[in-house]
């Protein structure tokens, strides 16, 4: 029986990790510590709520007592670090939290983590691993040709980036100094059930289905590399249990799709499916993000060649059964855009 403390597990592809992993697996137990920001919400776990192999701890990655403690009381195999704040946009009105949690947060879990697994200098409990979740954004903006490989430059844009890309140094470092057992997943644009809608799919999936503007940001001709949630959960699965020590691995499905084209991609199976009122009209084009990065592009040859990971589910089939899953949980949508959300939606696009 091997423990994952997995921490952002009441998040987007946190949940959908854990889910993954307890549907697959009899025999793995999963700690899942989630200080329940606006992004964290209980009713994704629903599914798994009666699973005695999942237990949940409202706790900070960046509250060092509270990390230590859950390290002394449980035998912790493998942290998988999907905490932080993740929108791109907040980071860009607000960056000092993403410092907090993304940077601060993951240095108070990989000490934590390096307290409890040390036997001796340099020398860990067997088979022990901290596994960072990261990102393609590390990397920055490409031209119109070329992809992201694990030895590109990293060149990060936005607040967000930049703090994640300090993250992934740290873990580097702890693997540099310490030999510190250690891997770093780098995955382009996930989609999927359980995504905040402040996040472009589920965005425009809400606002189409009530008939509210959608807005495009500049020009709408910016590339996002998507991957089906759960075609990332499966790569981490793999990069947990059979990862090179020490290496990064990119995660990716070679499905680069300008933000217009996605756009009209669920206005059309809406109209088509749900309300035939539905059309390109709602298409509201607003004032471009700062900074905006341009292409994303992943290249996991990598991945393909050490572990064998391959995508399953096609942009196709996987827009379907997304669009499909957030008809069948409007009342979710309903909960997570009620409060603190919606204040924050109204800022955000009342000026644009
Ligand atoms: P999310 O915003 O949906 O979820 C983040 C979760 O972390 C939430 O449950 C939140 O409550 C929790 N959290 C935030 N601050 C915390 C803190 N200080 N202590 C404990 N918990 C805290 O994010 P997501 O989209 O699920 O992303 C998860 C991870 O994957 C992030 O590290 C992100 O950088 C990375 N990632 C995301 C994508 C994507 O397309 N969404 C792609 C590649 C990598
Ligand atoms: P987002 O989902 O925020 O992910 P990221 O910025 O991490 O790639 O945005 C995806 C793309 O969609 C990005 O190019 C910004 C753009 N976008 C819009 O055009 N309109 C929107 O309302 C949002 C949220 C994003």
């Amino acid at each position: 029986m091997k423990t994952y403390l997995v921490t952002g597990g009441a998040g987007f592809i946190g949940s959908n990790f854990i889910i993954y992993m307890l549907n697959k697996y009899s025999d793995v137990k999963i700690i899942n510590i989630d200080s329940l920001t606006y992004a964290g919400n209980l009713e994704n776990l629903k599914s798994i709520e009666n699973n005695k192999n999942h237990v949940f701890i409202q706790a900070d990655i960046c509250d060092k007592e509270a990390i230590a403690k859950i390290f002394a009381d449980n035998d912790i195999d493998y942290v998988v670090n999907f905490a932080a704040e993740s929108h791109v946009d907040r980071s860009i009105k607000n960056p000092e939290i993403f410092v907090k949690t993304n940077v601060l947060g993951t240095v108070t879990l990989l000490d934590a983590a390096k307290k409890a697994w040390t036997i001796s200098d340099d020398k860990y409990k067997e088979g022990v691993k901290y596994l960072q979740v990261s990102t393609d954004e590390v990397y920055g903006s490409l031209g119109s040709e070329g992809f992201f490989r694990e030895d590109t430059p990293l060149d990060p844009h936005s607040p967000y980036s930049a703090s994640k890309s300090s993250a992934d140094m740290f873990v580097k470092a702890y693997g540099d100094t310490y030999k510190f057992p250690i891997n770093i997943t780098r995955c382009s644009n996930n989609y999927g059930p359980f995504q905040f809608p402040e996040k472009l799919i589920p965005l425009i999936i809400n606002n189409a289905l009530n008939k509210k503007d959608l807005p495009i940001y500049g020009d709408g001709m910016q590339i996002r590399d998507w991957l089906y949630v759960e075609d990332h959960c499966k790569a981490i699965d793999m990069v947990v249990r059979d990862g090179r020590l020490g290496e990064v691995y990119n995660v990716g499905g070679h499905n680069e799709r300008t933000n217009i084209t996605i756009v009209k991609t669920i206005i059309e199976y809406i109209k088509d499916n749900v309300d035939s009122e539905v059309s390109e009209n709602l298409i509201k084009y607003v004032e471009d993000r700062k900074g905006h990065d341009r292409r994303y592009g992943i290249a996991p040859d990598k991945i393909k060649a050490d572990l064998g990971w391959y995508p399953e589910t096609t942009f196709e089939v996987g827009i379907k059964k997304t669009i499909k899953w957030y008809l069948e949980n409007m009342d979710w949508m309903k909960n997570v855009t009620s409060g603190e959300y919606q204040n924050y939606y109204e800022k955000m696009y009342s000026n644009k």
